[in-house]
């Protein structure tokens, strides 16, 4: 009896942003219930999954031959389906240890230019996973429904999402996507971008988790105020083989992410081409709305402000924002009819 009441207050219904560098899920009257990287370390001899997440996400470039650390996502989209799969069943399934989830319904957020084909994918993945109905939002859609900007009104309303494998640019206006435009460059080039830069400068190979590290703690788009920076990086010493530091600037790390952060900037330009006048005036007002982990490199407001002459925002947890509008298209019945889809 007390199970069938408990049962009663938890609804089955998830928001999920399955995102190339992190996988969060939102519990409709929760909230955000799992947020951990999109990665799967497999033991090869018999493909058993050996941990997912962050546990997985720390043996990335550390594993021994018979151990896989995969990311199953890349650019936005799955590319190992099989493992995206066991991933999002192995959450799912987390979910229903602690609660009394019985298969349920599924938003799942996805690229806004994904194919028919890719779309069909990630919701039969997501039906093997556990989910009884699956319906799709288009990320730029959910970001801004996040953000709390009002798309149910005639407005344009730009959004700027930078993940980790995909940057999307979007006007919304009505509840659709009026133009976008999308590159599949974002937080993991910013990644690689480091590595070659210091390969070619420092001839030293670093791995992408460092170089991860680096551009968290020391990135930046714009020349920002204050001291100067430096922090110690390691890696192998390409000439010798051996373990090696060297010590490396903001100046150093800004100038190795210019050229994904300018193919970044260059996406708002190349969007606002194809932007009717209206709305195209509309958003010289509102200005532009930043989300995704990658809006969080410093002074990339200052640098996109700077090139658009138009007022940017980041919005105040980037990391979050799609997976809270999603679960704010659960929660309203309304916004749920107008912006999912089943095809
Ligand atoms: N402080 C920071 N500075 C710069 N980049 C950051 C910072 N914090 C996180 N990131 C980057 O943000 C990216 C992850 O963002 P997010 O979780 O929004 O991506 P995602 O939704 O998984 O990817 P996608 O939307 O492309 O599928 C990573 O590349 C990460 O390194
Ligand atoms: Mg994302």
């Amino acid at each position: 009896m007390l199970r069938t009441m408990l049962a009663g207050l938890f609804s089955d219904d998830l928001a999920v942003d399955l995102g190339t560098a992190n996988t969060l899920i939102f519990v409709r009257g929760e909230g955000i219930v799992l947020n951990e990287p999109s990665v799967v370390a497999i033991n090869q001899p018999d493909h058993s999954v050996l941990a997912v997440g962050r546990e997985a996400k720390a043996m990335l470039g550390r594993t021994p031959g018979n151990i896989a650390a995969i990311r199953p996502l890349k650019g936005g989209v799955i590319a190992d389906f099989d493992v995206t799969e066991r991933m999002l069943h192995y959450f799912i399934a987390g979910l229903h240890r602690r609660r009394e989830l019985v298969r349920p319904r599924v938003v799942l957020g996805v690229p806004s230019d994904i194919t028919k084909v890719e779309r069909r994918a990630v919701r039969d993945s997501a039906v093997r996973a556990g989910a009884r109905e699956v319906y799709l939002v288009e990320t730029p859609v959910a970001a801004a429904i996040g953000a709390g900007l009002p798309i149910e009104e005639p407005g344009g309303n730009m959004i700027v999402d930078i993940g980790g494998g995909t940057t999307e640019v979007a006007v919304i206006s009505l509840y659709g996507i009026v133009c976008g435009k999308s590159v599949r460059v974002a937080g993991d080039e910013m990644d690689e971008a480091i590595v070659q830069y210091v390969k070619k400068r420092h001839n030293l190979l670093i791995g992408e988790r460092h170089a991860e590290e680096i551009k968290v703690r020391l990135g930046s788009a714009y020349p920002l105020p204050g001291e100067r920076q430096a922090i110690a990086v390691k890696g192998r010493d390409l000439t010798d083989g051996l373990p090696k530091s060297i010590v490396i600037s903001d100046e150093e790390v800004r100038e190795a992410l210019r050229e994904p952060v300018m193919t970044i900037a260059e996406t708002v330009p190349a969007c606002f081409e194809q932007t009717p006048p209206e709305l195209a005036a509309d958003i010289a007002d509102r200005g532009i709305v930043l989300t995704g982990g990658g809006a969080l490199l410093k002074g990339l407001e200052l640098l996109l402000a700077r090139e658009t002459r138009l007022p940017v925002t980041v919005v105040a947890d980037p990391l979050t924002c799609v997976v809270m509008g999603i679960g704010k298209v659960l929660e309203n019945p309304d916004l749920f009819a107008a912006v999912t889809r089943t095809d």
